[in-house]
């Protein structure tokens, strides 16, 4: 499904993204680990356009889209959630949830297939991506009212709205309580048993550990390992890397 290969992205001395490769199989939850500045939201950034690539290549759905607009990318079935909040605090959940929606109907290949949804449609849409992340009670509420953990959630839901092929997700549990931990896990088991296809940056070991397929572990920008959770587990290299933070 995605395919990255030798990819690179210097910050002038730093070597955020050194020659990585990896690929990502459809319909399953593959984790990207690693120690903090492994360069982990750097593939994020550079997969969904953000930044530019300095070389390599990054393919999707047997597409090139290496250094394609943000747009492009996009409108490719390439959806995000970013390390940091992007939610509206003065807009309500559902208003935020309504403006997504409201900006896919911008994007060219909806009006192309005559996709533009009444606004009952939308809140329809809005209404039920409320209750998968089981916060429905919360439709009304203004998004500054919000626990930084309904707050990560509310994004998942904006991420999940988003027609997509691929749900890319930078750090969803990080900072969030236990049991609302448990309640993102269930979700994304979900969210995998209807088929998604799902790249997760974690740092929590035993998070990913438990929900994932497969896991890559980059440090300094390269992958050092990947495979099953039980293969990855006791990889000296991994350990080592960790420990070293
Ligand atoms: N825009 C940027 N400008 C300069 N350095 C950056 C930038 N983004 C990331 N870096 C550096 O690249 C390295 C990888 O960062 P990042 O991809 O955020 O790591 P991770 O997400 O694995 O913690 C770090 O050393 C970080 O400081
Ligand atoms: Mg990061």
């Amino acid at each position: 499904m995605l395919k990255i290969q030798n990819l690179k992205k210097h910050f002038s001395g730093v070597k955020a993204v050194n020659n990585c490769s990896f690929e990502i199989k459809p319909q399953a939850i593959t984790a990207l680990i690693g120690p903090n500045g492994a360069g982990k939201s750097t593939v994020f950034n550079l997969v969904s356009g953000i930044l530019k690539a300095d070389a390599g290549k990054i393919i999707f759905n047997n597409k090139n889209i290496t250094n394609s607009s943000i747009e492009k990318i996009s409108n490719s079935g390439v959806s995000r959630l970013f390390q940091q909040s992007r939610l509206f605090n003065n807009l309500t959940v559902q208003d935020n949830f309504l403006l997504a929606l409201n900006n896919e109907d911008t994007k060219f290949w909806s009006s192309f297939i005559s996709l533009r949804e009444t606004s009952a449609d939308k809140k329809n849409k809005a209404a039920k991506i409320l209750k998968l992340i089981t916060m429905e009670n919360f439709a009304d509420t203004l998004a500054r009212d919000l626990s930084y953990g309904q707050k990560r959630l509310v994004e998942l839901g904006r991420a999940i709205l988003n027609p997509h092929k691929f749900l890319m997700l930078d750090e969803p549990v990080a900072g969030v309580t236990p049991k609302l931990r448990e309640k993102i896990a269930e979700i994304l088991l979900m969210l995998k048993n209807r088929k998604e296809t799902i790249l997760l940056i974690e740092h929590d070991m035993n998070f990913t550990f438990k929900i994932a397929d497969d896991i890559i572990v980059l440090e300094r920008g390269k992958v050092i390992a990947k495979g099953k959770p039980s293969e990855i587990k006791d990889n000296p290299k991994v350990l080592e890397a960790y420990l070293g933070e």
